[in-house]
């Protein structure tokens, strides 16, 4: 039986749904010695800003009982750098290149950004990261006393995207932070403004403390949790963003092994990012799409597209 593993995120079809999270996977060719990177069906990268960032002081990652909390504060290489550097090893493997982009200085950067990528063939898609704990918070009233990320105000989450959708005619995805209370106007704020896809959920705010010295185990004090700990309230929001959106989600937070993915997909997910499992078995997301195929095959379902949001409630 001829399984159908490929989807469409707006405009951008992918040979199937299984793709890098940012962050969690460089800008792939560190992983070029571990898996064959030609067989993803995306690769997202770092994300990156205008100018290049130190990052956040170490230390910058601790494990926790069931996941990882990590402050690294978008260490990255700026534009310039991305592509110079980064480009030309990813654009020779053909796999659609998924560029995450963030703001260091509000919805203007989000502009340069996307207008400079726009105009790279070798770029697929757009990444709209303004989800990001671990980076100075934007406020959208000078002065205002409660500082927060966009992904958390509904209104500064529509300008940013529109501001975005204006200067690109790339497909554009959206990452969502799971620090909220109700995911699900935000996503419809990203909706509204015109993003092709929604992508959930970036880390849960967290912290450890280091008992023997009474300071946080990350230098920053406050972190973002990944992996396993997080599963079940991705797969919640997923469902929940599901019922109320029109695009296509791409699901994420804590996606271990071709189960896991499973329920993303099942709760309405067109596709599924893989992130912290990646530092455990970088052959995770290569497993998860022979794993999607044997499931297909078994329970004899030909398309991916049968099992998005086929929750029975
Ligand atoms: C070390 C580390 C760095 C990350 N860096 C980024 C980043 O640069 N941009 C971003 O959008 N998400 C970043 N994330 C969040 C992941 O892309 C993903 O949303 C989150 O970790 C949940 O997925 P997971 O549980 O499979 O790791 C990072 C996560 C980790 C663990």
């Amino acid at each position: 039986m001829g399984i159908n593993l490929k989807v469409k995120i707006g405009r951008l079809k992918l040979q199937n749904p299984v793709m890098a999270a940012s962050g969690t996977f460089g800008y792939a060719e560190e992983f070029k010695d571990f898996i064959d990177l030609k067989k993803l069906g995306a690769i997202v990268t770092k994300t990156i800003t205008l100018k290049p960032r130190a990052g956040n002081p170490p230390p910058r990652t601790c494990e926790t009982p069931a996941g990882l909390l990590n402050s690294i504060g978008l260490e990255n290489p700026g534009i310039d750098g991305f592509v110079e550097e980064k480009i030309p090893f990813i654009k020779v493997l053909g796999v659609p290149l998924i560029v995450s982009i963030a703001s260091e200085e509000g919805v203007e950067e989000f502009v340069n950004l996307a207008k400079r990528l726009d105009k790279l063939k070798e770029v697929s898609a757009i990444e709209l990261n303004i989800s990001c704990p671990n980076i100075k918070k934007v406020t959208r009233s000078p002065g205002h006393q409660v500082t927060r990320l966009i992904s958390q105000d509904a209104k500064a989450t529509f300008e940013a995207v529109r501001a975005a959708r204006k200067v690109t005619r790339k497909t554009l995805i959206t990452k969502l932070s799971p620090n909220v209370t109700d995911i699900t106007e935000i996503a419809q704020a990203a909706e509204s403004a015109g993003t092709d896809a929604v992508a959930l959920i970036n880390t849960l705010m967290g912290m450890s403390i280091n008992v023997k010295t009474g300071k946080p185990k990350i230098a920053m004090g406050t972190a973002g949790l990944s992996g396993p700990a997080i599963q079940p309230v991705a797969l919640r929001m997923v469902w929940e963003v599901y019922k109320k959106v029109k695009i296509p989600i791409i699901g994420m937070g804590g996606i271990m092994d071709v189960e896991s993915a499973l329920e993303f997909f099942i709760a309405g997910a067109s596709a599924v990012a893989v992130g912290t499992a990646n530092f455990i078995n970088p052959r995770t997301m290569i497993e998860i799409i022979s794993g999607l195929e044997k499931y297909l095959a078994r329970n004899k379902i030909r398309d991916i597209k049968e099992l998005i949001g086929s929750l029975k409630i």
